[in-house]
Parts: structure tokens; C-alpha cells; sequence
């Protein structure tokens, strides 16, 4: 949701800037912008992708070791090159790059333009850049001072980073919701900022991820952390452990592809060192310290937002099953706007791919203040719903660039059922045997993921089939109603083909009258409890003409005649098959999108981390 990223050295900042952009491109794409300081204040700006503006500014002057870059996903203002970052104050000496929303932007606007200040943009940025000019002029504060008293004004999120045509030898930087990582040069005296450490990882592996309500200032090549009331902060000085291969395509044409590919390697990582099977033990550092908490709640809040929440879905099924709690799951963004009901004996998971998703952030703010726990379940190290969780366990699935989740749902599922597992042996719901059990075949998931793999090239086939259709439906039961949910996302994000998951037997209510000879079903009718109850929602389809494309076990050979297409998936025990039936819907919505020559990494309209409301 908007990247933002800086740097201030001895290098050329243009291709640091640009480099960073484009990995920060999965946070917004509509517009970008750059600015640059040397003797003047250069800025440029482009409506579209980062490549758009490179190519824009070939003939420019492109010089400086300072500057900043910005790459934007539209709330206030159409996306066009007046509303791109960054934005200028009104003498044109403070410039401004933002993520995030100032709430209060219309009563500060209101205030800004009775004194005389004129708006070049529909932001809400412009209105904080003015902010800090209008501050400065009316007191005697430094450049630094007058940003924190102007931030005091603010309400809202934000990251941001500001530089001064007069104040060449400054850099300042700040966060209150949205993400700020500084990476320290190894020269000196040189400073990276960035949405997130992929601009940074290059040049250097020390950072620091800035906190809520900090503000960083580079002044004649030192760098000090205030918090807004002006109290120095000492900062935590981390090593990233993020490298640059993970960052780029390895040899596929999209990072969506590379990422389905990577499936077997991540779940492998997300239970790596995490169990024993043979025992059925667990080597879970926030299973073991937190186990007096996980024996003494009575009840789950799974939250979160998209696929996350897709995950959640699954892991109802799981902790139901395995733990035998009650289990809500929950959208974030309609929980933190109820009056829920918590008790300090209910915990509440709050699951994320970004950790940054704002959303989530604030229905995991209100679960506390009303005396719940939460336990984050996230694959970004460092990010701030671990930072704002009790407890909580990483999902190891390493950096995921496309924009539709893959590998990060199912190492959520993974953290999931590990979890619940736990939870079942810390509850005493299921015996050692049984846990054991389930770990082992969960050790043999990523062979049979790669084995599921191989379906691609008849996938490729039946996409070339499907790629014209306009809607398409997906059903399943139990453990695979969320799985037909995540599929029909999955469609709907990258190729822009209207998609509904239901459960199977609801169809029947309402999505059968959709059905006709066009209508392509994708039934999860894969070994399970529900089998036949699924064939014979199948039945029902067929009997309506519709196009049935079925997820089946290995060796099934039974719906052959009955439907159009079958695509066999290695067989597991029922709880662990929405790990496996979700690859081939991954593959499907990613070759559909391919033929119909969308963008499958960027998809319009979408950023991975959505961090406003
Ligand atoms: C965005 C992304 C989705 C993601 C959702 C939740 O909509 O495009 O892929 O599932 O946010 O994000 P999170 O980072 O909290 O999992």
C-alpha cells in the first residue's frame, strides 16, 4: 500500500531509489515518483508503473547522493502525475514521500488554505508537507521539530520521509502505523529507508525496523531516533536474513509461478525443526511458553483479511477437530468495527502474510484493550503484528512478491495445523499416536506437492479451455469449502473473471441458478468424509448442464463419465488436503491469466500490503 524508499550517502541515490521502487512495486503500481537533492531540489513524477517513470526521466538530470522515490496505490486522488509523490510544500524548499492516510486531512486542508495555501494535488500527503512549512514559518523549530509538532497534529497513519532544498544535510524519516525500516550503510554517514528491507538487503544487512511514533533524523552523517515527544531512543540494531536471490525470479517468467513452485521448499520450512514424529513432540518456543495460556482458553478468534482469512477458515476445521474448542473466524476489518464480546480466556490468532495490514492491526489493538490475547501467525520477520502479539510463530515461507498469496497460505494452513496439533497434545484432545500420525503424513506433504506440481502441463491445457469464460464456480466441503474460496480468489484477482467459492451443498440455495452450459464448476472432490455427499452436488450440476472440472484422489476413476474434466491430486488424510487440492487451482487461475495476457504479479487495482482501511 504505497512503498516508499530513501537514501542519503555518498552513492548516486537515482538507481538506489529506482532499484528500491521496483521491488517495492508489489505495494502499489498506479503512479511513482522521484526526488533528488544536490544543489537544487529535482523532482519527477509519472503516472503508471516504475519502468514508465525511469524511462520518463532518460533525458534528465538525474544526479544526487540524496533523494527518495515513492510508488503509489491510490486512496485520495485518481492516480495521475499531480497526485504521485512526492509532494512539494508551498516555497517549494520541503518535499514530502507518504504511506499511509492522514484521517484528518479535510479539517487540516480547511485550516492550510484560510492561511494561503495553494494544492497542486486531491492528496492527503500535500496537506502535511504544507502542514510543516506553515509550522516552520510561525516558529523558530528546526526542520526536524517542526515535523514532529506537525505530526502531533495528525491523526492518522503514516510513513514518511522528507527532504529540504535548505537543509541539504538533512534526512528525516518517521512511522506511526505504517512501516519504516532504516538500513545503516556500511560508509559512514549513508542511510537507507525503505517500506520494507527488500530496497535495502543489497547494500546492507544491518537495520532497524523504527517503531510507532518514532522519528528518525540524519543530521551531517549521523543518524538519531526521537520518539514525537523528543526523548532519544536507543535503537535495536538487527541482522537481515533475508538474501537477494529470494528477491528475484530465479528463471521464471512471474513471480506468482516461482512462488507456486516454491511450495514443497516452504512448507518443508514452515514444520522444519518444529517436531518430532516419531515422539510427537513439538520444538515450538511460543508452544512451550505459552502453553499455560493454551490450556486455560476456552475459546479462538481466528482474524484476518483475503487469503489470510481464507487460512483462518481452515484452521476452524483444524482447532475444532484436533483441540476441540470453540473456534470463530473472522473478517479483521468487520471485528475491529463490532462491539465483540472477549473474555481474558479467549485468544485471538491474528494470521498475516505482511504483518502489516492495517486491518488486522487494529482488530488485534481492540482484542487487547478488551482483555483478550493474541497469538500472530506471520511471515514477515520483524513486522508489526509480531511486534503487537503475545506470543506467536513465524511462517518461514520466505519473501512472497506476487500479489495473490500462494505459498503464504499454505504455510499458514501448515502454522495452523501445527497449532492445533499443540494444542490438542497441551489439551490432552488427542492421543500421542494420533498427533503422530498426522505429523508424519505431514512430513510427506511437500513430496506430494511436488508430485501435484507435475499437473501442470494438463492444467495449461484445460486453461486454454476455460480462459473466455466470464464466471465460474467453485464448490467444496468441510476442510475444502475455504480451498474453494482461495481458488475462486485466486481466479478473480489475477484474470479478472468474476469467481464464487461456496460450500458444496449450499449451492443449491442460490448459485445453482447460475448454472448452464457455459458455467465452468470446479467441484474439491477429493477422498473424505463427505465424498459422496460431494458427487452428488455433482449430480446436480451435471443434471443442469454445467462444466464440471473435478479435484479427485489418485486412482479414482469413478466420475470419469460423469464429468467434463478430471485432475487427480496425490492422496493425504482429509485435514492436511486443502494443501494439496489448492496447487492445482493455483495453476489454473495462474495459466488463465496468462492466456488472457494479465498482469499476474500486479494485478490491477490490488496491493499485497494493504495498510489503510
Ligand atoms: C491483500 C493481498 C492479499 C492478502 C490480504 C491480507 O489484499 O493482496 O493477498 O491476502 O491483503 O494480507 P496479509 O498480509 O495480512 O496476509
Amino acid at each position: 500500500m504505497c512503498g516508499i524508499v530513501a537514501y542519503i550517502g555518498k552513492k548516486e541515490a537515482f538507481p538506489i531509489v529506482i532499484k528500491g521502487l521496483k521491488r517495492l512495486e508489489y505495494r502499489g503500481y498506479d503512479s511513482s515518483g522521484v526526488a533528488l537533492l544536490s544543489n537544487d531540489l529535482r523532482i519527477y513524477k509519472k503516472q503508471g508503473k516504475v519502468a514508465e517513470l525511469e524511462a520518463a526521466t532518460k533525458s534528465s538530470d538525474i544526479s544526487g547522493t540524496i533523494g527518495m522515490g515513492h510508488t503509489r496505490w491510490a486512496t485520495h486522488g485518481v492516480p495521475n502525475d499531480e497526485n504521485a509523490h512526492p509532494h512539494l510544500s508551498q516555497s517549494g524548499d520541503v518535499s514530502i514521500i507518504h504511506n499511509g492516510i492522514i484521517e484528518n486531512y479535510a479539517t487540516l486542508k480547511e485550516g492550510l488554505s484560510q492561511r494561503g495555501y495553494q494544492f497542486n494535488s486531491d492528496t492527503d500527503t500535500e496537506v502535511l508537507v504544507h502542514l510543516i512549512e506553515d509550522v516552520m514559518e510561525n516558529s523558530n523549530l528546526s526542520l526536524a521539530d517542526a515535523v514532529r509538532a506537525s505530526l502531533k497534529q495528525v491523526v492518522g497513519a503514516y510513513a514518511i520521509v522528507i527532504l529540504s532544498k535548505n537543509h541539504p544535510e538533512h534526512l528525516i524519516a518517521a512511522r506511526k502505523g505504517s512501516p519504516l525500516v532504516v538500513g545503516i550503510g556500511k560508509d559512514r554517514g549513508e542511510f537507507f529507508f525503505a517500506s520494507d528491507a527488500t530496497p535495502i538487503v543489497e547494500y546492507t544487512n544491518k537495520v532497524v525496523y523504527l517503531k510507532d511514533g518514532e522519528i528518525a533524523i540524519v543530521d551531517n552523517m549521523e543518524m538519531i531516533i526521537k520518539s514525537i515527544d523528543n526523548v532519544v531512543q536507543v535503537p535495536y540494531v538487527q541482522e537481515l536474513e533475508l538474501n537477494l536471490e529470494q528477491l528475484e525470479k530465479g528463471g521464471y517468467p512471474h513471480f506468482m509461478l516461482k512462488e507456486i513452485y516454491e511450495q514443497p521448499r516452504s512448507i518443508f520450512d514452515s514444520f522444519r525443526g518444529r517436531f518430532d514424529a516419531n515422539e510427537g513432540i513439538f520444538h515450538m518456543r511460543s508452544l512451550e511458553e505459552y502453553s499455560q495460556k493454551l490450556e486455560e482458553i476456552k475459546r479462538l478468534i481466528l482474524i484476518g483479511c483475503g487469503t489470510s482469512w481464507h487460512a483462518g477458515l481452515v484452521g476452524e476445521y483444524l482447532f475444532e477437530d484436533f483441540a476441540r474448542l470453540p473456534v470463530e473466524v473472522e473478517y479483521a476489518s468487520e471485528f475491529r468495527y463490532r462491539n465483540p464480546v472477549l473474555f481474558a480466556d479467549d485468544l485471538v490468532v491474528a494470521i498475516s502474510q505482511s504483518g502489516e495490514t492495517a486491518d488486522t492491526l487494529a482488530a488485534m489493538d481492540l482484542a487487547k484493550r478488551k482483555s483478550a490475547s493474541v497469538f500472530g501467525v506471520c511471515n514477515v520477520v520483524g513486522s508489526s503484528i509480531p511486534r503487537l502479539s503475545d506470543a506467536g510463530a513465524y511462517t518461514h515461507a520466505g519473501p512472497e512478491i506476487g500479489v495473490a498469496s500462494t505459498k503464504a497460505f499454505t504455510a499458514q494452513v501448515t502454522v495452523l495445523t501445527l497449532l492445533a496439533l499443540g494444542m490438542a497434545k497441551i489439551r490432552k484432545t488427542m492421543s500421542i499416536d494420533a498427533i503422530s500420525k498426522v505429523m508424519k503424513e505431514l512430513e510427506a506433504i511437500p513430496a506430494k506437492i511436488e508430485q501435484a506440481l507435475k499437473l501442470n502441463d494438463e492444467i495449461i491445457e484445460l486453461a486454454k479451455k476455460y480462459q473466455h469464460v466470464s464466471n465460474a464456480l467453485y464448490l467444496g466441503r468441510g476442510y475444502n469449502f475455504p480451498v474453494a474460496l482461495e481458488g475462486a480468489l485466486k481466479l478473480k484477482e489475477i484474470s479478472y473473471i468474476h469467481a464464487e467459492g461456496y460450500p458444496a451443498a449450499e449451492m443449491k440455495h442460490g448459485p445453482i441458478a447460475l448454472i448452464d452450459e457455459e458455467m465452468p464448476v470446479i467441484v474439491i472432490a477429493t477422498n473424505s468424509e463427505h465424498y459422496e455427499k460431494v458427487v452428488s452436488n455433482i449430480q446436480e450440476v451435471k443434471a443442469r448442464k454445467g462444466r464440471v472440472i473435478a479435484i479427485i484422489s489418485e486412482g479414482n476413476n469413478s466420475l470419469n463419465s460423469l464429468v467434463d474434466h478430471v485432475i487427480q491430486v496425490p492422496e493425504t488424510i482429509e485435514c492436511l488436503s486443502p494443501l494439496i487440492n489448492t496447487i492445482p487451482l493455483q495453476l489454473l487461475s495462474y495459466h488463465i491469466a496468462v492466456l488472457r495476457d494479465c498482469n499476474v504479479d500486479q494485478p490491477r487495482n490490488l496491493a499485497k500490503s494493504v495498510t489503510v482501511e
